[in-house]
């Protein structure tokens, strides 16, 4: 498998001491006791975290569109004997209204088409007081992350946010390279 297409290169050695996952999830309201949802979430790079973060008494779904990346899931993610795993693409969001407090959907932001359809399933499928978290690579030159015609302003996805229902949205810098959009589902 070339390097490009292996799920493993997202769980590299330099990537856990570049960005720990627990840090950069600890900047979030994670709660005890949320059913958490890992949109996007490749090999998981973020899943343990987010389980913990959840823990005592939270859950924990991923889902991704790749099979390749499911079960590099499997094999590699310490969350992956206690999380549901789901292999789909979406939209739609394959859950029912009102299953998640906590969404996290970490760089797959710029990849979702259309933006708006997943954004409105996301919005559907968080309970009243939900989160969503994205995490995204900012519209600058960098050495690894899609190209840039690719990249999504955080302006404007946080107006995407906005669009779909999402209120309390801010967004901010994760670094030079990336920043974080967050909305709050209120009812
Ligand atoms: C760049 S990776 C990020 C993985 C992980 N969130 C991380 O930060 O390490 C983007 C992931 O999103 C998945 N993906 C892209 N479009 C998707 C879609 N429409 N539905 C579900 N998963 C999707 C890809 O298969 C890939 O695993």
């Amino acid at each position: 498998m070339s390097r490009r297409r292996d799920p493993l290169r997202f769980l590299s050695p330099e990537r856990y001491e570049k960005e720990p996952p627990a840090a950069l999830v600890g900047r979030f309201d994670v709660r005890s006791g949320d059913r958490v949802l890992d949109l996007g979430c490749g090999p998981g790079f973020f899943s343990d975290a987010l389980l913990d973060a959840a823990m005592p008494g939270g859950a924990l779904a991923v889902l991704d569109a790749s099979e390749e990346m499911i079960e590099a899931f499997m094999a590699h993610s310490p969350a992956a004997a206690a999380a549901r795993t789901v292999t789909a693409k979406v939209p739609p969001v394959p859950f029912d209204d009102a299953s998640f407090d906590f969404v996290w959907a970490a760089h797959v932001l710029h990849e979702f088409d259309p933006l708006p359809v997943v954004l409105a399933e996301v919005f559907r499928v968080l309970a009243p007081g939900g989160r969503l978290v994205c995490v995204d690579w900012a519209p600058v030159p960098t050495e690894h992350g899609p190209s840039l015609s690719k990249r999504i302003r955080p302006e404007a996805a946080a107006e995407f946010l906005k669009e779909a229902g999402f209120e309390r949205v801010k967004w901010g810098a994760i670094g030079r390279e990336k920043y974080y959009v967050r909305g709050v589902r209120l009812t």
